[in-house]
């Protein structure tokens, strides 16, 4: 009885957040706790196609999720008639497959489910863009919802079914906390930028967390020059570079290119002066030249993606393949190793041919005799526009205009490879310890 009246009050709380989603969430939720208790039953003999579903589904909110950030940078949105229209093909493709996948499950359950991770997906979004949900309430509603679900369970005995659905949600959150960007930027850049980029007093911190990811950065970047940001993991580099394209709008403090603060400019055109290899590489299940092609601005030819893909040591690889340029890379480009992923990044870089470019970890996937290649085409990509970055091997760093050292969100050293060593400090012991890993 107690269970059922904590299932009643949350449901009003639910009701009063958000009615829209929960009737959605009321709707699912019988059925999925009657598709649920069949699943249980049949678990056993479906557990195999069941572990593949999940990962699937999964995959396919996570590829939304990673690919955004590359949709934005690349400016994705006219290419994708809605930049989440890829990821509803990509459900709508899962319902078809689990619905067909397996006759031990009812098919229609199923698709059933799978329809309203994506209705609930639609309906988050929709309100998210409307302003009526803002993240917050979204985070409440989903913190809500997990509630609910805890004395669902023991009601029902039934837990298998809901992970699912639970999953699916919590990835749902994730999206949408990722979404409505504010862009109260008005100012255009120019098409020839100087590409100066300035942090002054940069301080940030993660809701939740207690400590400050970033303390009072400060930091210039002249045109051309090439900064190296050095640290332990999780000293805040990603963070700090993310403050550019505004993926992380900092606390306090101000981030500026040339002179303007990015606050004040448009995304759009903000980001169309960046570019950034990242740790790990998302790529689209398109084709390679679709992939390479996708960091243009405008259509690219078949000849300028060749061009890109020669500058990043790739060309002979994709000339040697049956279908050359065409070749389907798979999902997140799962057919190409991570060396070949990286450098089809390189090229995807290269051809947005943009002044400011951002390097985080762009090298860790590549073992050493493949770091050697893709240097060259780092290098070339790097010839002429001001470049962070952030390398997991300091032999990457050595020829740095600056190198910046990051502990725990401050900048506790920087200058040359060869200062930084004869201080003999946090510089000098990363990289005795690199020395003795290689
Ligand atoms: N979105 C986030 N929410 C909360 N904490 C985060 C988030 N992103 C990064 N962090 C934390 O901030 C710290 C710095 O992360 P990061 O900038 O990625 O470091 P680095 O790139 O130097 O390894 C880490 O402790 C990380 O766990
Ligand atoms: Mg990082």
């Amino acid at each position: 009885v107690r269970e059922s009246l904590v299932v009643i009050a949350l449901l009003v709380v639910l009701l009063y957040m958000s009615w829209q989603l929960t009737l959605i969430v009321l709707v699912v939720l019988p059925v999925s706790v009657y598709t649920a208790s069949v699943f249980i039953r049949r678990l056993r003999r479906i557990n195999r196609d069941t572990i593949s579903m999940n990962a699937e589904l999964t995959h396919v909110v996570r590829e939304g999720i990673e690919g955004q950030r590359v949709i934005k940078l690349f400016d994705g949105y006219g290419r994708e008639a809605d930049r989440f229209a890829y990821v509803n093909a990509r459900l709508r493709r899962f319902a078809m497959r689990a619905a067909s996948a397996d006759a031990a499950l009812s098919p229609l359950s199923q698709f059933f489910i799978a329809v309203s991770v994506a209705a609930v997906i639609a309906v988050a979004l929709y309100q998210a863009n409307q302003g009526a949900l803002t993240v917050g309430s979204f985070a409440a509603f989903m913190a809500a919802l997990g509630q609910i679900f805890d004395p669902v369970k023991k009601l029902t005995k039934i837990a298998s079914g809901m992970q699912k659905m639970l999953t699916s949600a919590e990835s749902v959150f994730t999206l949408v906390d990722s979404l409505p960007e504010a862009d109260e930027g008005k100012q255009e850049l120019g098409d020839q930028i100087q590409g100066r980029i300035e942090f002054r007093n940069v301080t940030h911190r993660f809701e939740g967390v207690e400590t400050d990811v970033l303390n009072q950065v400060s930091l210039v970047v002249e045109p051309g020059q090439t900064v190296a940001l050095v640290g332990r993991s999780g000293s805040g580099k990603t963070t700090l570079v993310n403050t550019i394209p505004r993926f992380v709008e900092p606390l306090e403090g101000e981030v500026r290119i040339d002179e303007h603060n990015v606050r004040d400019i448009k995304l759009k055109s903000l980001r169309r002066h960046l570019s950034l290899v990242s740790q790990d590489v998302v790529m689209f299940d398109g084709t390679i030249a679709d992939n390479v092609g996708y960091g243009s601005l405008h259509d690219a030819s078949r000849q300028e993606i060749r061009d890109a893909l020669e500058a990043a040591n790739l060309l002979e690889f994709v000339d040697s393949l049956p279908q050359g340029l065409d070749t389907p890379v798979g999902e997140n480009a799962s057919q190409l190793s991570g060396g070949q992923r990286q450098r089809l990044a390189i090229a995807r870089a290269l051809i947005k041919n943009a002044p400011i470019l951002i390097l985080d970890e762009a090298t860790s996937a590549l073992d050493n005799e493949s770091e050697r290649q893709v240097q060259a085409s780092l290098e070339q990509l790097m010839a002429g526009r001001t470049t962070l970055v952030i390398a997991h091997r300091l032999s990457t760093v050595q020829k740095a205009d600056l190198i910046v050292v990051l502990d725990s969100g401050r900048i506790v050293e920087q200058g040359r490879h060869d200062d930084l060593l004869a201080q003999d400090g946090l510089y000098a012991s990363l990289y005795r310890m690199q020395f003795r890993e290689e």
